[in-house]
């Protein structure tokens, strides 16, 4: 779908407007060559310190081509606005054991940067997948992710791919009015452990028009995600769009505003879920919406889970202590692929508060029978057409 234009990417086009007669710094004249052999790693480095002193916008320009790039960091204060039009493909080494950093290029402290040119970043990660293996081991090696956007503020990233990260392929920590416009993430779904975009304590997070197709979740919100709008967007193959886990860690800050609207999510394992760790840290998450969603193929496409509790590593006999508050489904239509196909599986000690179901139409196809609705310590209130009928079954 179009995206509205909305104040966001209005104030993005004149942000653009106010590059185009802006100093051009191409990174040919750097020592980049594109050809795909030499490490560009010093070209984009000096390239960077000189747009960041830069007192007027700058522009640098990374035009079409293969460059290997065996790390970058993109470190702010600026003292202006900088746009990085990228064009080529960037492509990491293969060897996870070559990265000195947690990220394969990171951006940081950095206000108003516009990251765009229809350009890749290509983390080679097939020999890291082949090693990491989480579900058999709670030890999860920390592979580089592709992109880290650390504390970046008023800021976009438009028109870019990222594929085959070793490990999450987008992170973004501390971030403020930071917008994804038609981003794309592809990694097989067998990739482990690579998430689409990890998003925590950042407010004000905006993804439009993206195209998430991974083998982990699609789009992961940690504590302290606050005003993450997700519009237009699609997921799958992956695990679906997830807040959490929660409440592992103790001060986790709370979840507040999550809106995703007409999306469409299938093959995944999931849809829409919000999971958090029995006997738990406190921790609460409220406003939490999910609108025109299209399931096809998707097992659980709408879940609750306060008894997430993976290679059982917790007591899930002890309740949750992370509160969930003003959550809403509406217009959730598609197939399931299984035959729960909407589970709420609320805190005993704390019930969900404010649930909302309204106008649901999952079908599911298989031994069991017709797809059923199951809930516990959830009371929701339900409106419009139900199908599966709402909560027939205690969820366990
Ligand atoms: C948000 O960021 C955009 C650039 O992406 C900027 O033009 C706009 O002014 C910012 N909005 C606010 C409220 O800071
Ligand atoms: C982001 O932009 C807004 C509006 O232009 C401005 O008030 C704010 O200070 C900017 N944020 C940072 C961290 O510079
Ligand atoms: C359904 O989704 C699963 C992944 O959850 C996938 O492996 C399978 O191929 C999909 N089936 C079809 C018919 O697309
Ligand atoms: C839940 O939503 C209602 C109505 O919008 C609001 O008054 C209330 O403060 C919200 N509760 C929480 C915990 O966010
Ligand atoms: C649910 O979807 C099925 C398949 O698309 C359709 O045949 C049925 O009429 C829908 N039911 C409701 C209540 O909308």
């Amino acid at each position: 779908m179009g995206v509205k234009l909305n104040l966001t990417v209005l104030s993005f086009f004149f942000l653009l407007a106010s590059f185009a007669d802006a100093l051009t710094l191409d990174v040919r004249n750097y020592g980049a060559k594109a050809d795909g052999q030499s490490d560009v790693s010093m070209a984009l480095a000096k390239a960077w310190q000189e747009a960041c002193a830069a007192t007027t916008p700058t522009k640098i320009y990374i035009p079409r081509g293969n460059y290997r790039l065996s790390q970058a960091s993109f470190k702010g204060p600026c003292k202006a606005p900088i746009n990085i039009q990228l064009e080529g493909i960037l492509i990491a080494p293969k060897n996870p054991g070559q990265f000195k950093q947690p990220s394969w290029v990171t951006f940081s402290y950095i206000n108003r940067l516009t990251l765009n040119g229809g350009g890749t970043f290509d983390g080679q990660g097939e020999m890291a997948w082949a090693r990491s293996d989480c579900s058999k081991t709670t030890f999860c090696p920390h592979y580089p992710m592709n992109l880290a956007f650390f504390f970046v503020t008023n800021s976009t990233v438009q028109d870019i791919t990222n594929k085959n990260s070793k490990q999450f392929h987008t992170n973004v920590l501390g971030c403020k009015n930071f917008t994804f416009l038609r981003y794309t993430v592809n990694a097989p779904e067998t990739s482990l452990n690579t998430d689409g975009i990890h998003i925590g304590r950042s407010d004000g997070v905006y993804i439009y028009d993206s195209h998430i197709k991974t083998g982990d979740d699609c789009i992961s919100l940690g504590d302290g995600s606050k005003n993450i709008h997700i519009e237009g967007s699609s997921c799958g193959p992956g695990h679906g769009i997830s807040i959490g886990s929660l409440g592992r860690y103790k001060n986790e800050e709370p979840v507040v505003g999550v809106y995703v609207k007409h999306c469409t999510i299938s093959n995944t394992q999931n849809g829409v879920r919000i999971k958090t760790w029995p006997n738990s840290e406190p921790g609460t998450a409220s406003d939490m919406h999910f609108e025109d969603v299209i399931m096809t193929n998707v097992s659980n496409p709408v879940l609750i889970d306060q008894v997430y509790c993976p290679w059982n590593q917790c007591s899930a006999s002890i309740p949750s202590r992370v509160k969930l508050s003003n959550v809403s489904f509406k217009n959730i239509r598609g197939t399931s692929a299984s035959h729960v196909a909407v589970k709420l599986s609320c805190s005993k000690a704390y019930p969900c508060n404010g649930v909302v179901l309204q106008d649901i139409n999952l079908t599911y196809k298989g031994p069991e029978g017709p797809a059923i609705s199951a809930c516990s310590n959830v009371n929701p209130k339900v409106g419009g057409g139900q199908n599966p009928k709402a909560c027939t079954t205690k969820a366990v």
